[in-house]
């Protein structure tokens, strides 16, 4: 759902409003809104392919994975953060299928949920799926989002635009980054490669924030051969693995992996908030 004012139009930056099913600045841009209540903020010259962002393939493979719980403790790691912290508003950028949005929301029924994100096809699902959350269709390169606006901003396994997340946070803003930690999906690549490695330490230094903490979220997936398909296929493993490899997850009958997330929380720097 979007509220009137909340985002901005990408060619003049005024508020837009809805009106007639659609939504307008007062120079009269106009943006469709979506039959499921999200609007496409991306202007065509703003695209760096016809579609840009993960596929309908990547993102039905998403949502099988997410269906099954795979998220459910890094939103409850991410819910505890937001106990301490109350964020009035929470801006998922890069947001996928919309998940960590949709979940947060049940148990922050009053904060103000936004999810935005490059792919159409993400959106639209994601759209569907959360009917609460405000959902566009942008870069975070260049967010049609008032600066100062948002308390929290979550960017998990997405990329990362320290300049413009920092403008959209509110003073003290949160910063929530999260990646695969050491051990995430170990048994899965024991699986897949001959010589599976953990993953490195991404040592990500951001000069607008400042880190508060980091928590490492474990949890398991679990499932059968169409299960690993989509986990897969929504990694980058799935280009780095030959294809006999792969034919090795249709064999499966059921199989359990480990999940491990590293949740790092940052805190936007006092100096950078009047930019
Ligand atoms: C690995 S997925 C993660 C999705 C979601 N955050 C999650 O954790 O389930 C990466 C997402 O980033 C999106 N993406 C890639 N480039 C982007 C950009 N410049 N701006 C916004 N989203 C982008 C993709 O379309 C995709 O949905
Ligand atoms: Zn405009």
């Amino acid at each position: 759902m979007i509220s009137d004012g909340l985002f901005l139009c990408p060619h003049c930056g005024e508020k837009l409003n809805g009106k007639n099913g659609s939504f307008m600045c007062v120079n009269g841009h106009c943006f469709d809104k979506a039959k499921s209540g999200y609007v496409n903020l991306l202007p065509p010259n703003r695209k760096n392919s016809v579609s840009p962002g993960d596929n309908k393939e990547m993102i039905q493979s998403r949502v099988r994975v997410m269906n099954k719980g795979y998220y459910k403790p890094l939103a409850e790691a991410i819910g505890k953060i937001f106990a301490e912290f109350n964020p009035a508003s929470v801006l998922d950028a890069g947001c996928g299928t919309g998940y960590l949005c949709g979940e947060l929301k049940k148990s922050f029924p009053e904060t103000e949920f936004i999810g935005t994100d490059i792919s159409k096809f993400a959106i639209e699902q994601a759209a569907k799926k959360s009917k609460e959350t405000a959902f566009a269709v942008c870069s975070s390169k260049r967010l049609p989002i008032s600066s100062g606006s948002i308390d929290a901003v979550i960017c998990a396994f997405a990329p990362v635009y320290e300049q413009e997340f920092s403008r959209v946070n509110s003073d003290n803003g949160l910063f929530l980054r999260v990646v695969p930690a050491k051990e995430h999906l170990f048994k899965l690549k024991e699986f897949l490669y001959d010589n599976p490695r953990y993953n490195e330490d991404e040592d990500e230094a951001f000069s607008l924030y400042e880190p508060l903490k980091v928590e490492y979220v474990k949890g398991e997936f679990g499932g059968d051969a169409d299960d690993f398909n989509a986990l897969v296929r929504m990694t980058p493993y799935y280009y780095h693995t030959s294809s006999d490899k792969l034919e090795r997850l249709n064999k499966i009958d059921y199989f359990t992996v480990n999940t491990e997330f590293e949740l790092r929380v940052f805190r936007k720097k006092a100096d950078f908030q009047k930019n």
